[in-house]
């Protein structure tokens, strides 16, 4: 059976939002915050390169896989950028995920 991955999201007004995603979706969380018209610029395309798809992780950090070099490397070049950032096109939505909560910080 098909699984419902919920992820609780934040925007920067503090409007909290829960999205339900079908499991096997094989989408970014970028992508999925872009098509829920989250204010994710995305410039790169999820390459890692532009640094606009930044979130903050506010609970499930443990759930998600460790930051890459070249996601620390983007994240650095952010003022706003602290231990719970990430970078939302390189983190794939999987069942294993359900239950993570972000914050789009909206100054990207
Ligand atoms: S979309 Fe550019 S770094 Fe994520």
């Amino acid at each position: 059976m098909e699984e419902t991955i919920h992820i609780t999201v934040e925007d920067q007004h503090g409007e909290v939002r829960q999205l339900e995603i079908p499991d096997g979706i094989n989408l970014s969380l970028m992508e999925v915050l872009k098509a829920s018209e989250y204010p994710i610029l995305a410039t790169c395309g999820g390459m890692a390169l532009c640094a606009t798809c930044h979130v903050q992780v506010l609970a499930g950090q443990e759930k998600l896989e460790p930051r890459t070099e070249a996601e620390l490397d983007m994240l650095d070049t952010l003022p706003d950028a602290d231990d719970h950032s990430r970078l939302s096109c390189q983190i794939r939505l999987t069942a294993s995920l359900d239950g993570l909560k972000i914050r789009v910080s909206g100054n990207n």
